[in-house]
């Protein structure tokens, strides 16, 4: 379960370009079961529409401070009690000198000085407005201030610039906001994860591997360090950096990656295998570079590869050990039987024929199984997904 479920988001929206974000992350708040309503500068207004933040956030949308009407329904003041954290996502050069100055000359500026929730902010501007004197010294006075201060990133801006100030992905504010509500659901733990493909050598310019993004085995890594684990992430090659705080081992084949699995599993309180280990190596690696040769087929006599969850799964103390089944066809009946052929404690099943999820795509849906039963986790983002099944498995040690 997410940190955020049944929290109540109050989402501030200035006037700037990135507010166009503000829909995407509505919906990833709410994904994660917060409550949100928006309270909306009228610069803002400019930007996107409050029928769009109403429509997605379930809540009408606040753009006045002296409406009478808007007042009657929910004031400024139960808007300001209302939240257990307030987000102000674009916030603007303006509003950030506004609330650096404590004026209250528009709802949103006065909800901030009557809340007594914390204040997140996520400047985003021209890189050049970031840098300003000006807004420097407004950003110096905001930490001071415990305003916790999330991003900017840095990279291409909409005016065609490079630098900081990008607004953080809605994805990455929602990541963020859970990380202010855990419990550390896993400080004093330690979980290794595998992640990513397997290379199998043929000789020394040729390998064997598979489609694997290594994108998962990551997001549970991220989510793992978040909640306080040690984390350390046993990798195949994919194309991903490390995730803050997580210790990463990196491996080429198969017997590799079970090398570094008896190292570091027994230590560990919970293994997840999130790797796409290649079934088969083969059975002798060249020393030298293949030659082509006149006949039109070539044959390769492939090894079975050992069962790395499975060697962990049984070793004396093993850890609280997770397997993953991906599958086309018959998803949940291979899954169960996997769970009790590699003796792991939990398996996700994972079905990699439907379209936009699993393999090398950034959203997953899936169904956990343990002996307890079988939960689904509906299609999200991989890192949101991480993160409930982190917080599901933690409550299973
Ligand atoms: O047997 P299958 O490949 O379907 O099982 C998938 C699960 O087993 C994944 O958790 C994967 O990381 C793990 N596995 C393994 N060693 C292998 C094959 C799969 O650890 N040789």
């Amino acid at each position: 379960m997410s940190t955020l479920q049944n929290k109540r988001i109050l989402l501030g929206v200035t006037g700037g370009i990135a507010a166009y974000k503000t829909a995407e992350l509505v919906r990833e708040l709410r994904r994660t079961g917060a409550s949100v309503r928006v309270v909306m500068t009228m610069a803002a207004c400019e930007f996107i529409t409050p029928l769009t933040l109403q429509a997605l956030s379930g809540n009408p949308v606040h753009t006045s401070l002296l409406d009478p009407e808007a007042e009657a329904a929910m004031g400024h003041i139960e808007l300001a009690r209302w939240a257990d954290l307030t987000l102000i996502a674009p916030a603007s050069a303006d509003f950030l000198a506004r609330l650096s100055g404590g004026m209250g000359d528009d709802l949103l500026s006065t909800i901030c000085l009557a809340t007594r929730s914390p204040i997140a902010i996520a400047p985003a501007m021209n890189q050049a407005m970031w840098d300003a004197p000006s807004t420097v010294a407004n950003m110096t006075r905001l930490r001071q201030r415990d305003f916790i201060v999330l991003g900017p990133g840095s990279g291409e801006q909409a005016c065609g610039e490079f630098g900081p100030g990008r607004m953080l992905e809605p994805v990455e504010l929602a990541g963020h906001l859970e990380l202010l509500f855990s419990t550390e659901a896993l400080t004093g733990k330690t979980v290794v994860i595998t992640a990513g493909p397997t290379r199998e050598a043929i000789d020394p310019v040729r390998y064997l591997s598979n489609y694997s993004s290594g994108k998962m085995g990551y997001a549970l890594a991220a989510a793992a360090a978040e909640a306080g684990a040690r984390t350390i992430l046993i990798s195949g090659p994919c194309q991903l950096a490390a995730p803050e705080r997580v210790e990463l081992v990196n491996v080429v084949s198969a017997d590799d990656m079970l090398q570094a699995c008896l190292e570091f599993s027994p230590k560990a309180d919970l293994f997840i295998g999130a790797a796409a280990v290649a079934d088969f190596r083969p059975a002798t690696v060249a020393e030298q570079k293949l030659k082509k040769s006149d006949a039109d087929t070539m044959t390769l006599e492939l090894v079975k590869n050992p069962d790395i969850i499975a060697a962990v799964a049984a070793q004396g103390q093993a850890p609280f050990t997770v397997a993953f089944a991906a599958e086309s066809e018959q998803v949940l009946d291979y899954a169960r039987a996997k769970l009790a052929r590699k003796k792991v404690d939990c398996i996700i099943a994972n079905d990699i024929s439907a379209p936009g999820i699993g393999f090398n795509s950034d959203d997953n849906a899936v169904t956990l199984i343990d002996r307890r039963g079988e939960t689904r986790f509906e299609q999200q983002s991989k890192a949101q997904l991480a993160r409930e099944l982190i917080s599901r498995l933690a409550e299973r040690l």
